[in-house]
């Protein structure tokens, strides 16, 4: 008899993940694959295959049963700022009000090195916590932020991208650079990190505000030069924001254009939000191959607008869903989802909880360009993976067993569920079991 080894690991529950995209308002879509019951055998980081529970594997795998739960893959939170949990849940403001009084100051701390550290350690502990495996984060300004937060994901072994923050204007002296030296910064960071493990950079521009074009100008030169990074910024989030930018760039068309003239519009972007768009500026999107990162929770919070699936959806645009945390006000993608129904609802419109589930896991993944790697079930993927409970309390157990579909179920589970929910995390195949979340 083989002993078992770390790098053969088998998981057994119910899994559940998608071979392709749900259509909007379909309760059983062909590309949503649940297999009760089953084995999911991990080797090395990645997974291999599956097999029936009745069929157990050899004694050369390490065993976890988790009969009963479901097996997802791990969320993907494609817009989140992990400085801001230090502002999460901030009252009484709208976007730029919000950004001046709570947000700029709590980012000028991330300038010291060990706040710095302790807030990256934090937060990627606390996406692990709430089922979140993969990000696309926002640091800071500071390159020690950035350093930090790539530093933390390695140390955890997850698939991150981000930047250091780019802005050279309206925004506090301590928070804003020149073009010069954050060129400079940002070509040592992409040097140092892109590519490393499971890390990319991401060219980050806050917003068209605080950037100058000569900056703008600049991030384009980096995208150019620099295969394989992303790009990720905000866009048409508030109605006061977007008066600004045309008065900022009267050149433009439309907010959207502002980035697409500075080479800035391609697949690897991701836009947050982009709320307030037109025809034109969805068919640009959907063109480039470029997504949207909707952040519903953030939208409801800052009073932004109700985002506009449906006609994105139509239009060809990639959407993925995001946290938008300090805006948005919990890290749990499934609260994400629960706020997006309600958007949606306000729109006159139904969300499925497949159509939710598939923009976190496998959508993102394939609108990151990164469809083979993360966000699915299949062989050959790397093995980020989330246990999940799909009713904790007596509330949501008494809903759950009423449920008559799979569809009620998880909508149920995705409605009332959070991050106690949450079984266990388990990242490309090593088991990183979230801490209490008040230990
Ligand atoms: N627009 C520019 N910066 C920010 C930010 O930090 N959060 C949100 N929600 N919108 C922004
Ligand atoms: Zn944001």
């Amino acid at each position: 008899m083989t002993a078992p080894t770390a790098s053969r690991v088998a998981l057994r529950g119910d899994l559940l993940d998608f071979t392709a995209a749900p259509a909007w308002g379909d309760v059983e879509p062909a590309g949503l694959r649940f297999r009760p019951d089953h084995w999911l055998l991990v080797e090395d980081g990645r997974i291999v295959g599956a097999q029936p529970g009745d069929q157990p594997p050899g004694d050369d795998w390490q065993r976890h049963d988790y009969r009963g739960r479901l097996i997802l893959p791990g969320f993907i939170d494609t817009h989140v700022h992990s400085p801001q949990l230090d502002v999460i849940a901030s009252y009484g403001t709208e976007l730029l009000d919000w950004l001046a009084t709570h947000t700029f100051p709590a980012e000028a701390r991330y300038a010291e090195a060990a706040i710095a550290h302790e807030g990256a350690a934090r937060f990627l502990d606390a996406l692990l916590a709430h089922g979140t495996t993969s990000a696309v984060a926002f640091p800071t300004v500071h390159k020690v932020s950035v350093d930090a937060l790539f530093e933390a994901a390695a140390a955890r072994g997850m698939r991150l991208a981000a930047g250091k923050i780019l802005m050279d204007r309206n925004a506090p002296p301590e928070l804003v650079d020149d073009v010069e030296n954050a060129e400079r910064e940002c070509t040592e960071l992409i040097d140092r990190w892109h590519g490393v493990d499971r890390l990319a950079y991401a060219v980050t521009v806050r917003f068209a505000p605080t950037s100058t074009p000569e900056q703008l100008a600049m991030a384009g030169r980096l995208v150019a030069r620099h295969a394989g990074v992303y790009m990720q910024t905000h866009l048409a989030e508030n109605r006061a924001e977007v008066q600004w930018v045309h008065e900022l760039f009267p050149e433009a068309r439309s907010y959207l254009d502002v980035y697409a003239r500075h080479g800035l519009l391609n697949e690897r972007s991701v836009f947050a939000h982009g709320i307030w768009l037109d025809e034109a500026d969805r068919a640009a999107l959907a063109g480039a191959g470029a997504q949207i990162a909707h952040s519903p929770s953030s939208n409801l919070f800052l009073g932004s607008g109700l985002f506009d699936w449906r006609a994105n959806l139509d239009a060809g645009v990639a959407v993925s869903l995001a946290s938008d945390v300090g805006g948005g006000t919990s890290l749990s993608m499934l609260r994400t989802m629960a706020d997006a129904y309600k958007i949606q609802a306000l729109r006159g419109e139904r969300l499925t909880a497949w159509v939710a589930l598939h923009a976190a896991t496998r959508g993102a993944a394939h609108a990151l360009q990164l469809g083979s790697e993360i966000g699915s079930l299949e062989a050959g993927a790397e093995a980020d993976l989330c246990v999940w409970d799909v009713a904790v309390g007596p509330v949501a157990r008494q809903r759950d067993g009423l449920a008559r579909s799979l569809h009620a179920r998880l909508f149920a589970w995705m409605t009332l569920g959070d991050d106690r929910n949450l079984v266990d995390a388990w990242v490309a195949g090593v088991r990183r079991t979230p801490l209490a979340q008040d230990a």
